[in-house]
């Protein structure tokens, strides 16, 4: 599935849920700007390079960096828009 998106404040929407951009191992990825405890905005958060975790900033929990980029879609920049596929 291949979709144009607008970018705002960094941040699109594709397929109902919110993403935004991290860099990680010098490659850009978006991922959901959703936690996986309760949803918190991760966009939010504190993002810790020598650990490689983002921590939430609702109940300060860490992820780890490489279990989100999984959940991440492919998206490439076009201007101020996005061409976003998914493997779903
Ligand atoms: S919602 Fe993110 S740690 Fe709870």
């Amino acid at each position: 599935m291949i979709k144009i998106a607008k970018i705002v404040n960094d941040k699109f929407h594709f397929n109902d849920d919110s993403y935004f951009f991290i860099e990680y191992e010098q490659k850009r990825f978006a991922i959901p700007d959703k936690c996986p405890h309760r949803g918190g905005p991760l966009s939010l958060g504190k993002s810790c390079q020598i650990k490689g975790t983002i921590e939430c900033p609702w109940h300060d929990n860490q992820f780890k960096t490489s279990a989100l980029i999984k959940k991440s879609v492919n998206a490439i920049r076009v201007q101020d828009s996005l061409a976003i596929s998914s493997a779903a």
